[in-house]
C-alpha cells in the first residue's frame, strides 16, 4: 500500500546552493537589449524627492516637487495618502496615492514616438476618502484610457496592487497628458504610479510603409500612430513568470499562461537554447518566452481530435490585436513540414497551414505572427467574450503537431479615441480570471542583483546570529531559512489567493489552490527541484502567509498513491499531529488529479548530510546529542502523545531533518501505520533495509519497538558517521548495528566510531550512549526500552558529557577538553532486564502475548519473499 521510495525525504540545501543560484543570476544579467528614451517611473503622492526602490529594484521618484505635475489649479486641490490595510505595502509605487474629489493632470514633455503608459494602482482604504468610492476617467490626449473605472476598496480581500499598460504615440510637439477626472464631487479618483517607457517604432505599430495585419474576414489591417492600444494579455506559454526587469528593456511583465490554457499539452522548455534573432529584433521578447513552449506531446491519435486551446476574456466592441510568439525548439522538428497546424482565433481561420521552420528555416530562431480579431457586440447586455485562439495539427509524414512559445493580446482603440468599455468598468477583485490576470503581474520576484548579494550578505548575518543567541522556544517556529527570505521579497505573491486572511500557522490544514502552488513552485521550476524520488519531486516554494514563508513542497506522481480518498484522509489524520519535533504539514492541494502536500521548509536539510559523504562541517558531539533527543521526542510523541499509537515505520537518517536552528524533526510519518489497537499490527513488511527491525521482518509483526530499533541504527550512525548498509565494506561489516554488535562483544567498540569524535566524548557519557544503542538494537522487541526511556537516557547521557566538559573548563578554561580514555562498552546484563520490565509493566502483557515466543517460531521467515517490499537505502 505504501510505496517505500516515497519515504524518501524532504531534501533541502544550503546557502551554497543559494550562491550558486545568485552567480547564475550574475551571469544571466545581460545589458538591456533595448534602452528607452524616456524612462519615467513617477511614485504618486510621495512627497520623497529621492528615488524610493520597487520590488523589482527600479527606482521611483515621488510626484510631489516633480516637473510632471504643475502646480496649478485643479492640481493642487488633490491630496497625497499614504495606503492603509492589514497589509501595509512598503514599496513604491503602492506605498502612496494621489487621490482628489477633482480633476488633476499630469504633463509629461516626452520624446516624439510610441511610449508604454502603465498605470498602477493599490486599491485599499486611504484617509480621509474612507466613505467615498473611487469612480473615474483617465483620459491621455485623445484617448478615454479607462472610463467609470471602479475600485472597490475591501479590507477582506486584502490590497491586490496591478496595472494597466498603454500604447501611445506622441506627436511631433505633443506633449503626453494623463488627467484623472473623478465622476462627480462624491467620488474620487486616485493613481499610485506612472510608468512612461519609450518603445521601438516597429514593436507593435505598422504604418501602411509595412506589411498590414491580416483582417481576419477581409483586407490587410494597420495599426496607425493614431491608434492607442491597451495591452489585455502578455503570456509566456508553457513558460515562467517573467518579470519587469527581465524583460528586453521595455520593461513588459509576462505572465504564466496556466490560467488562460485549456489544459491537454506538454509544456516542454530548451533553458540553454542559443536564439537567432534573423526574422524580428532581438528585443522583441525575452529568450525566456521561445525558450519555454506547449506543444501537444507525442499521442498523434489523440492530437487529431484535439487542439491547443487558451481562452481569454475580453470585452465586446473592439479589435484586437492578437501576436503569436513562434520559436522551434525541439532539435527533432528541424525539417519542414514536421509540425504543421492550422490556427484559429475567435473560431475563424487565422493560418492554414502553419510551419514554424518553413517561416524561421531553423530551429532556434523566434519569430511572430500578428492577427487582427474584430469581437463585435452584439447585443446591448453583451459586454464581455471569451476569444479562443486553437491551434489544431494538420497530419503531416512524421508528426501531428502544434507549438505556441508567447502571446500578447492587445485591445485596440476605436474611431473615437476610446478604449474603455461602455458603462462602468468595474475592476471585480472576486472574479478569477481577472484576478489571477491582474493579481500575476505581482508576482516580481527578486530584485536587482547587486541589491541581492548584499541582502544576502545581510540575510547570513541574521541567520548566523539568530543560530547563535535564540534556543527554540514556541512549538510552531518560523522554521525559514533566513538567508533565504530575501529571495523573493514580496508582499504581494500571497493574495494571489485572496482568502488567505488568516495565519496559516494557525491553521489546522490549509488547502492550496493549484494555482497558489504553481505560483510558491515557479511553476514546478526545475531549479527549485530540493529532492527526487519515486513518489514524485519535493519543491521548495515561497508561500505567502503574514509573511513570506518557505515551504517543501512534495507533489506526489499520479500513480504512486491509491486515490483522492486516501490522501484525504491521510492529511486529516497528518494535521492533528502538531508537535515542535515531527515536521509539520503546513496544507495540502488535491486539484487537476495533483496531489501535493506542503511542509516547512526544513533549512538544514537531513541529519545524514550532516554526517558523513557530505561537504558540511562535522557536527559537535554535544549538537548530535541534542539531534537524537529531539528525533527521539518526536518519535515517543508518535508512540505516546496522540490518541492511537502511530508507527513511523521508516526511521531513518535521511527522515530526520533540521531546522534553521538545527531543531530535530521526524518527518515521513504521514505514511505510517496506526495502531488502533495497541497491539501489534500485522502488515506487509516496509521499511529501509540496515534499519529494518529484524522480529518485524520475520514475523511481520509491527509495534512501536520496530521504531526504536530503527533509531538504535540511527543512534550508530551518528556515532559512527557511516552508513546504516554498506555493501562496499567488508562482509561482516554491512550492517552496521550487526556490526557493532560484533564491536561490542570483542571489545573494539572503539575503533568504529566516528574518527572526528575520538577524545570529544566523555567515556560516562559514551557509556550510557552505548547502553541505549545496544538496547535498541536487541533483536527482540520486549528487549528494547520505549523511546520515552530513550529519551531520558538521552538527556542523561548529554548531562553527564556536559558535566565532564565543565570539569575539564574548570582545570583548563582555555584549552580543548581531550578525553584520553580509551572508550569501553561491555553489554550489561542488569540493565537487560529493567528495559523487560519496563515493557512489561507498560502493556500489562506477558511475553508470549507480545512477541518473544512467535519471535522464535517464525525465525524460520523466508528473507526472499519479503525483499521485494523494501527499499535498499
Ligand atoms: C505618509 O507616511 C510618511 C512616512 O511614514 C509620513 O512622513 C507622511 O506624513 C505620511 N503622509 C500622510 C499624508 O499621512
Ligand atoms: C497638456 O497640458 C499642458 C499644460 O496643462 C497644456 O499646455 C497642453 O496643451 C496639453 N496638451 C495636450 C495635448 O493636451
Ligand atoms: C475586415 O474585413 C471585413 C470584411 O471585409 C470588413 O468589414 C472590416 O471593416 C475589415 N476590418 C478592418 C479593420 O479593416
Ligand atoms: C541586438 O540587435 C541589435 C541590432 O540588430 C544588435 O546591434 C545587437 O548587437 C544585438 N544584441 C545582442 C545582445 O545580440
Ligand atoms: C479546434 O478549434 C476549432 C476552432 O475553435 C474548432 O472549429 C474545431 O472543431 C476544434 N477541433 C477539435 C478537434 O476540437
Ligand atoms: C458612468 O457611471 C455612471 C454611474 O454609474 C453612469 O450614470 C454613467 O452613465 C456612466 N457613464 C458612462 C459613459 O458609461
Amino acid at each position: 500500500m505504501r510505496n517505500p521510495s516515497m519515504l524518501t525525504p524532504i531534501v533541502s540545501i544550503f546557502c551554497l546552493f543559494f550562491l550558486l543560484y545568485q552567480i547564475t543570476l550574475v551571469a544571466s544579467s545581460t545589458p538591456p537589449l533595448y534602452v528607452p528614451i524616456d524612462d519615467i517611473t513617477l511614485d504618486c503622492g510621495s512627497a520623497t524627492s529621492g528615488k524610493s526602490m520597487d520590488l523589482n529594484g527600479r527606482d521611483w521618484t515621488g510626484d510631489f516637487q516633480s516637473k510632471y505635475f504643475p502646480k496649478e489649479l485643479d492640481n493642487l486641490k488633490s491630496k497625497i495618502s499614504n495606503a492603509t490595510g492589514e497589509r501595509i505595502i512598503t514599496k513604491a509605487p503602492y506605498s502612496t496615492a494621489r487621490i482628489s474629489y477633482s480633476q488633476f493632470t499630469y504633463v509629461f514633455p516626452v520624446t516624439v514616438g510610441p511610449k508604454f503608459v502603465r498605470l498602477h494602482f493599490n486599491s485599499v482604504i486611504y484617509p480621509g476618502f474612507e466613505g467615498s468610492k473611487a469612480l473615474f476617467t483617465v483620459i491621455a490626449g485623445s484617448f478615454t484610457l479607462l472610463r467609470n473605472f471602479t475600485l472597490v476598496p475591501d479590507d477582506s480581500l486584502q490590497e491586490k496592487p496591478f496595472f494597466k499598460e498603454f500604447c501611445i504615440n506622441v506627436g511631433k510637439d505633443k506633449k503626453l497628458n494623463l488627467t484623472f477626472i473623478p465622476f462627480s464631487t462624491t467620488f474620487h479618483a486616485f493613481i499610485n504610479g506612472i510608468e512612461i517607457v519609450s518603445m521601438p517604432d516597429d514593436l507593435y505599430y505598422r504604418g501602411k510603409s509595412e506589411e498590414g495585419i491580416p483582417n481576419l474576414s477581409g483586407s490587410p489591417f494597420y495599426i496607425n500612430d493614431d491608434m492607442a492600444l491597451e495591452m489585455v494579455y502578455r503570456l509566456n506559454v508553457g513558460g515562467i513568470l517573467i518579470r519587469q526587469t527581465d524583460d528586453t528593456g521595455l520593461f513588459r511583465e509576462w505572465s504564466t499562461d496556466d490560467s488562460y490554457f485549456m489544459g491537454g499539452s506538454q509544456m516542454t522548455n530548451d533553458q540553454s537554447m542559443v536564439l537567432h534573432y534573423t526574422k524580428v529584433p532581438n528585443y522583441t521578447a525575452p529568450d525566456d518566452v521561445y525558450r519555454y513552449a506547449r506543444t501537444m506531446g507525442f499521442n498523434r491519435n489523440k492530437n487529431r481530435l484535439s487542439n491547443l486551446t487558451w481562452e481569454l476574456p475580453v470585452d465586446m466592441g473592439f479589435y484586437y490585436l492578437v501576436r503569436l510568439h513562434f520559436c522551434e525548439i525541439d532539435p527533432n522538428m528541424n525539417l519542414v513540414g514536421q509540425r504543421r497546424f492550422i490556427i484559429y482565433i475567435d473560431y475563424l481561420f487565422a493560418e492554414m497551414d502553419a510551419d514554424v521552420i518553413l517561416w524561421t528555416d531553423e530551429i532556434g530562431t523566434p519569430i511572430y505572427r500578428d492577427y487582427l480579431a474584430m469581437i463585435e457586440k452584439k447585443g446591448v447586455e453583451d459586454n464581455s467574450h471569451i476569444l479562443s485562439i486553437d491551434l489544431h495539427p494538420v497530419t503531416s509524414v512524421s508528426h501531428d503537431d502544434a507549438i505556441l512559445n508567447g502571446l500578447e493580446v492587445f485591445k485596440l482603440s476605436n474611431t473615437d479615441g476610446n478604449l474603455a468599455k461602455h458603462g462602468a468598468e468595474i475592476i471585480d477583485l472576486h472574479q478569477p480570471t481577472t484576478m489571477m490576470s491582474k493579481t500575476k503581474k505581482f508576482i516580481a520576484i527578486g530584485i536587482g542583483t547587486g541589491f541581492l548579494v548584499l541582502l544576502f550578505l545581510m540575510g547570513c548575518m541574521v541567520f548566523w546570529k539568530v543560530k547563535k543567541s535564540k534556543r527554540y522556544v514556541s512549538y510552531y517556529p518560523p522554521s525559514r531559512c533566513w538567508c533565504l527570505c530575501w529571495l523573493r521579497l514580496n508582499p504581494y505573491k500571497g493574495k494571489q489567493t485572496g482568502k488567505k486572511t488568516s495565519s496559516l500557522r494557525k491553521e489546522q490544514c490549509h488547502h492550496f489552490s493549484l494555482a497558489d502552488i504553481k505560483i510558491a513552485t515557479n511553476n514546478f521550476h526545475e531549479d527549485l527541484i530540493i529532492g527526487k524520488g519515486g513518489f514524485g519531486n519535493v519543491y521548495k516554494g515561497q508561500i505567502d502567509d503574514e509573511e513570506t514563508m518557505t515551504v517543501a513542497i512534495k507533489r506526489l506522481n499520479p500513480g504512486s498513491r491509491q486515490g483522492a480518498h486516501e490522501f484525504q484522509t491521510e492529511i486529516e489524520m497528518l494535521s492533528q499531529l502538531r508537535y515542535v519535533h515531527l515536521v509539520s504539514l503546513i496544507g495540502y492541494c488535491n486539484e487537476k488529479g495533483e496531489m501535493i502536500l506542503v511542509y516547512d521548509y526544513m533549512a538544514n536539510g537531513t541529519l545524514r548530510e550532516h554526517l558523513y559523504d557530505t561537504n558540511n562541517d562535522a557536527l559537535p558531539w554535544k549538537k548530535r546529542l541534542d539531534i537524537c533527543i529531539g528525533a527521539a521526542r518526536g518519535l515517543d510523541y508518535l508512540h505516546r502523545g496522540v490518541k492511537h499509537t502511530i508507527i513511523h515505520r521508516d526511521v531513518k537518517t535521511t527522515n530526520i531533518l533540521l531546522d534553521d536552528r538545527w531543531v530535530a524533526k521526524v518527518s515521513d510519518f504521514g505514511l505510517s501505520k496506526m495502531d488502533q489497537n495497541n497491539t501489534a499490527v500485522s502488515t506487509m513488511v516496509k521499511g529501509t533495509w540496515g534499519y529494518l527491525d529484524p522480529e518485524y521482518a520475520r514475523c511481520q509483526k509491527l509495534s512501536d519497538k520496530s521504531d526504536v530499533y530503527s533509531f538504535g541504527v540511527v543512534l550508530l550512525e551518528v556515532l559512527c558517521a557511516r552508513k546504516a548498509l554498506n555493501q562496499k565494506l567488508e562482509e561482516e561489516e554491512w550492517n552496521l548495528a550487526h556490526w557493532a554488535r560484533k564491536c561490542i562483544e570483542r571489545g573494539t567498540i572503539n575503533e568504529i566510531i566516528d574518527p572526528y569524535l575520538k577524545g570529544k566524548i566523555a567515556p560516562v557519557c559514551f557509556k550510557v550512549f552505548m547502553q541505549i544503542a545496544e538496547s535498541c538494537t536487541r533483536d527482540q522487541g520486549i528487549q528494547r526500552p520505549k523511546m520515552g526511556d530513550v529519551v531520558e537516557k538521552l538527556k542523561l547521557a548529554l548531562e553527564l558529557q556536559e558535566n565532564a566538559d565543565a570539569e575539564k573548563e574548570s582545570i583548563n578554561p582555555s584549552g580543548e577538553h581531550i578525553y584520553l580514555d580509551t572508550l569501553s562498552f561491555c553489554i550489561d546484563v542488569t540493565n537487560d532486564g529493567l528495559w523487560a520490565t519496563n515493557a512489561h509493566k507498560e502493556h500489562g502483557m506477558t511475553s508470549d502475548s507480545t512477541g518473544i515466543g512467535t519471535g522464535l517460531t517464525c525465525s524460520s521467515f523466508e528473507m526472499d519473499s519479503i525483499t521485494s517490499h523494501k527499499t535498499f537505502s
